[in-house]
C-alpha cells in the first residue's frame, strides 16, 4: 500500500493547526486532496494556513478554538458534521510546552498543561468519535503525544504526565475501536523545530535557559514536515505508536521498555543537552 494516500473527498480536522506540526500536517493533508478544518486558539494563524492551502489549490476552513473548553470542542464537532456529514481524519494536536523545577511549578501550570495537552485530546475524542462511529466509513484518529509520552524528562513532570496520558488513551481507544473501523495512533515526536519552547510556560531554572533551549530546537530540531509525513504514513498504514524521527526517539524508548531505571540518567541530562548550543 502506498504511504501517500489519495485524500480527495476526505475531510480532516487538525487542532493546533496554525503553527508547527499542525500547520505542516494541515498543508500536507490538503496537498493530498483532503478538505482541512484548521482549528487553533489563534484565529489569525489558522486563517493564514487556510490562505496558504487555498493559494496552493486546496480547500480548507479556519476555526478559532480553545481545545481546553469542552463546549467549544463539542460545538466545533457539531458544525463540522453539519457541514460535511463525516470526518475521515481527526488530528488532535494542539499542545503547549512546560518546563520548570517542581518548586517553581504552580497548581495553575498543572491545570493548564493537563487541560490543553491531555483533556484537549480527550475532548476531541469525546466530541468527534461517537459521530465518526455513526458515519459508516472508516476513519483515522491521530493524537500528538511526544517522546516525553514514552520516556521521562526531568523538570517536565506536568508535560510528561499529559503526554504519557495521550499515549495511554490512544492505545486504549485503538483496542476499542480498530475492529469498528477507527484506527487510533499516538505520534511521538522528538525534538522538532517549532516555536513550542519559546511560547511554552517556563519556570525557575528552565526560565533561565529558555533562549538557549529555543536556539537548540531551531538548530538541531527535525522539520515539522518530517512529522507530517509520518502522520500521512500512519493514515495510510495504521501504526499504534509512531516515534518520529526514529533517530531521536527509538533508543530511549527501547531502553525504557527494558527498564525505566535505565533512562533516569538520560532524563536528567535533557536540560544539559538542549543548552549546549
Ligand atoms: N516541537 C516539539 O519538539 C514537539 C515534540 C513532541 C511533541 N510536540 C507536540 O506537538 C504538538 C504541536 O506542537 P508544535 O511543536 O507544533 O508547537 P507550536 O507552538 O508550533 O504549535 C502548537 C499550536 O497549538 C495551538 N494551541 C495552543 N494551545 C491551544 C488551545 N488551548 N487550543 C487550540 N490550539 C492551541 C497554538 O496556538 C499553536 O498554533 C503539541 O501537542 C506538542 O506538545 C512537539
Amino acid at each position: 500500500m502506498s504511504n501517500e494516500p489519495n485524500l480527495h473527498g476526505k475531510v480532516a480536522v487538525v487542532t493546533g493547526g496554525g503553527s508547527g506540526i499542525g500547520r505542516a500536517t494541515a498543508l500536507l493533508l490538503a496537498h493530498h486532496g483532503a478538505k482541512v478544518h484548521v482549528a487553533d486558539l489563534r484565529a489569525d494563524t489558522a486563517e493564514e494556513v487556510v490562505r496558504a492551502i487555498e493559494a496552493a489549490g486546496g480547500s480548507a476552513v479556519a476555526h478559532a478554538l480553545d481545545v481546553s473548553d469542552p463546549d467549544a470542542v463539542e460545538a466545533l464537532a457539531g458544525s463540522v458534521f453539519a457541514e460535511e456529514g463525516h470526518v475521515d481524519i481527526l488530528h488532535n494536536n494542539a499542545g503547549i510546552g512546560h518546563g520548570g523545577n517542581i518548586e517553581a511549578t504552580t497548581f495553575e501550570d498543572w491545570q493548564r498543561v493537563i487541560g490543553v495537552n491531555l483533556l484537549g485530546v480527550a475532548y476531541g475524542v469525546q466530541a468527534f468519535i461517537p459521530r465518526m462511529l455513526k458515519q459508516g466509513r472508516p476513519a483515522s484518529v491521530v493524537n500528538t503525544a511526544s517522546m516525553a509520552g514514552l520516556v521521562p524528562t526531568a523538570k517536565m513532570a506536568p508535560y510528561c504526565a499529559s503526554k504519557f496520558g495521550v499515549v495511554g488513551l490512544s492505545e486504549s481507544l485503538n483496542a476499542e475501536l480498530s475492529k469498528r473501523g477507527i484506527h487510533v495512533s499516538a505520534i511521538c515526536p522528538g525534538i522538532i523545530d517549532t516555536p513550542i519552547v519559546s511560547t511554552g510556560i517556563v519556570r525557575g531554572d528552565i526560565a533561565d535557559i529558555q533562549g538557549r533551549a529555543s536556539s537548540y530546537y531551531a538548530k538541531h530540531g527535525a522539520s515539522p514536515d518530517e512529522v507530517a509525513q509520518a502522520i500521512l504514513a500512519t493514515i495510510a498504514r495504521p501504526r499504534l505508536v509512531v516515534p518520529v524521527p526514529r533517530r531521536h526517539v527509538t533508543v530511549p524508548y527501547l531502553l525504557h521498555r527494558i527498564s525505566p531505571r535505565l533512562v533516569q540518567p538520560l532524563a536528567r541530562s535533557f536540560e544539559r543537552i538542549v543548552t549546549r548550543g
